[in-house]
């Protein structure tokens, strides 16, 4: 790939660009004598919690880089919060913001002529945005996490007993719990007031700690910088391990920019597969999926869905993190972070340590004193790859069968179906909305198989995520015994019995089109198949008279109608 940053200060026009320089308040002598431009990449708003200290953040880092003789320049990027979108008409803007966001770093960076690039982001779409313009220019780079929430704890159960543990997944399914009265007013208005006492992104193993953990194993963010909170509370500055994992980021682009290390050279096949194990054995979200296979793409690494189950299949769960698990991030983050994980598994012969990374180290390097998790002072936080939380493939799996021809992605984290597989009744929505009606009237019972459809990549368009019914299933203690299938897409708070990304979408034609209430669906991670049970004549003669299906009213103009427009399947890792 060439550089498009060379030839800025060698060509005849430093007169104009004095002038430029001027009125922008810089100084023209010192501008044109600045060892490299690094782009400040960021996702700032003020809008929500999980990306209002990337400003703060941002400014470090440009002071941090004149220390060092650079000129560090800001670029913006659309910052979409899913707490701020989830459930609404404007949800699919979520999962197109991701190539927005990388859209508009590759085009500050190369319309400023950047050298480097540092991207600070938090929340799902932006932190899997932050890899995807790195790996896009191949300028010399790293990412900086803003941080995730400070965890809460209230003094009534079933909450008490999980201590300073808290997260927003908690004050949503208790407002489901509420809605069903198993709770009261006070008790909600409690978990509201307490679980989230501070900014930063959804605080355990749900999608913004998935990809944060995805950056750090991968090798493209600095050891420990996947899971410290962003702040002390919401009126403080930023917390110090932030602070210091940017300035220590600043070191290492020059480091890196010294050594020639692009981020190419890190992100390779090996690396991937490292992300991928790691967040495995973390429980990560589904999304990761999309967003793994939409960076390798840019990488221009060949990696597919069935790559991905390969890897993904021999790997435990060993992180004792929600929504599978007890603990926030934050705690990870106190006995030693993503390291701690990742030493496990290089020990187990599951990751590659000969990979370089942004230290400029490679990662056994990295690693080489990190303990053990049965060496760290006795916690239950990280358990030994030899006594997990959960065997190999009970997290995701990849299904495929006569509902989902290509594929689906099966959530279980770390459960196991009581009979192996779940048999049950469709009901069927052609909308999250309708479904949720029908769950909030009591018309979904034990046994049954939520099925929504139309609401895939090109369908709703932007595949919007169904936490709001999991959380309703879950505050109404349906979670074990009602399954939920759609060709959207899960939050990484959602768990239970889930299957999403089924492909072809509705829209598309697929045969979730053709299912019917009162349908049998069988869902079997064993054999990895989604199933209709209807027999092959059926299924072909509802196909047959399956129409065109009628898609959501978008302008064409619109970035959802463009969005319609260029998106691939889920398959694909929903790409443009
Ligand atoms: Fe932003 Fe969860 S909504 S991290």
């Amino acid at each position: 790939m060439s550089d498009k940053s060379v030839s800025y200060w060698s060509d005849t026009r430093q007169g104009l660009r004095a002038v430029e320089l001027r009125a922008a308040g810089f100084e023209p002598s010192e501008a044109v004598n600045t060892n490299a431009v690094v782009t400040i990449a960021n996702a700032y708003t003020n809008a929500h919690r999980c990306n209002n200290r990337v400003r703060r953040i941002a400014d470090l880092l440009v002071d941090a880089v004149a220390s060092k003789g650079g000129q560090g320049l800001l670029v913006g990027a659309p910052a979409v919060s899913d707490a701020l979108t989830q459930g609404t008409v404007n949800a699919g803007y979520s999962l197109a913001s991701r190539d927005l966001m990388a859209d508009c770093m590759e085009t500050g960076h190369y319309a400023h002529h950047g050298n480097g690039m540092i991207v600070v982001s938090g929340c799902d779409k932006t932190g899997a945005a932050a890899l995807m313009p790195l790996a896009r220019t191949n300028a010399f780079g790293l990412v900086v996490y803003p941080g995730t929430s400070s965890p809460g704890r209230v003094d009534f159960e079933p909450w008490a007993s999980k201590g300073n543990n808290l997260t927003i997944m908690d004050y949503m399914e208790g407002s489901a719990a509420r809605e069903a009265g198993r709770i009261s007013d006070d008790e909600l208005t409690s978990l509201q007031r307490c679980v989230m006492p501070g900014s930063g992104t959804c605080g355990a193993m749900f999608t913004a700690n998935t990809m944060s953990t995805i950056a750090e194993a991968i090798g493209m963010m600095l050891p420990r910088g996947a899971s410290h909170p962003a702040d002390y509370d919401a009126g403080s500055d930023i917390h110090d391990d932030v602070k210091n994992q940017a300035l220590a980021s600043v070191e290492a682009l020059y480091r890196l920019m010294e050594m020639g290390i692009r981020p190419r050279d890190i992100m390779v096949r090996e690396a991937f597969e490292n992300a991928v194990t790691t967040a495995y054995a973390m429980g990560g979200s589904t999304n990761l999926y999309l967003h793994v296979l939409a960076i390798a793409r840019e990488a221009d690494v060949p990696f597919t869905i069935e790559d991905m189950q390969r890897i993904g299949e021999r790997v435990p769960l060993i992180a004792n993190l929600q929504p599978h698990g007890a603990y926030a991030m934050v705690s990870l983050h106190q006995v030693g972070g993503v390291p701690v994980v990742m030493k496990a598994l290089l020990e187990a012969g599951l990751l590659y340590g000969d990979v370089m990374t942004v230290t400029g180290k490679t990662l056994a390097e990295n690693l080489a004193e990190v303990p053990l998790p049965e060496n760290l002072p006795e916690q239950d936080v990280v358990f030994p790859v030899a006594r997990p939380l959960a065997a190999p493939g009970n997290h995701i799996s990849v299904l495929s069968g006569s509902l989902a021809p290509e594929s689906c992605l099966l959530k279980l984290s770390g459960k196991t179906l009581e009979d192996g597989e779940f048999r049950g009744k469709a009901k069927v929505f052609d909308s999250e909305q309708a479904a949720m009606a029908a769950i909030r009237e009591g018309g979904v019972i034990a046994g049954d198989v939520i099925v929504v459809r139309h609401v895939g990549p090109v369908g709703a368009p932007g595949m919007p995520e169904m936490v709001h019914l999991t959380i309703q299933l879950q505050g109404r203690g349906l979670g074990k015994d009602v399954a939920l299938i759609t060709d959207g897409r899960f939050s990484g708070v959602s768990h239970g019995i889930l299957v999403g990304h089924i492909c072809p979408e509705g829209a598309k034609g697929g045969p979730i089109g053709a299912v019917r209430d009162g349908d049998t669906i069988v869902i079997n991670p064993k054999t990895r198949r989604l199933d209709l049970d209807i027999t092959p004549d059926e299924l072909a003669a509802r196909m047959a008279q399956l129409g065109t299906p009628v898609l959501s009213d978008v302008a064409k103009g619109s970035v959802l109608g463009k969005y319609r427009r260029l998106v691939s399947s889920a398959h694909y890792g929903c790409v443009l």
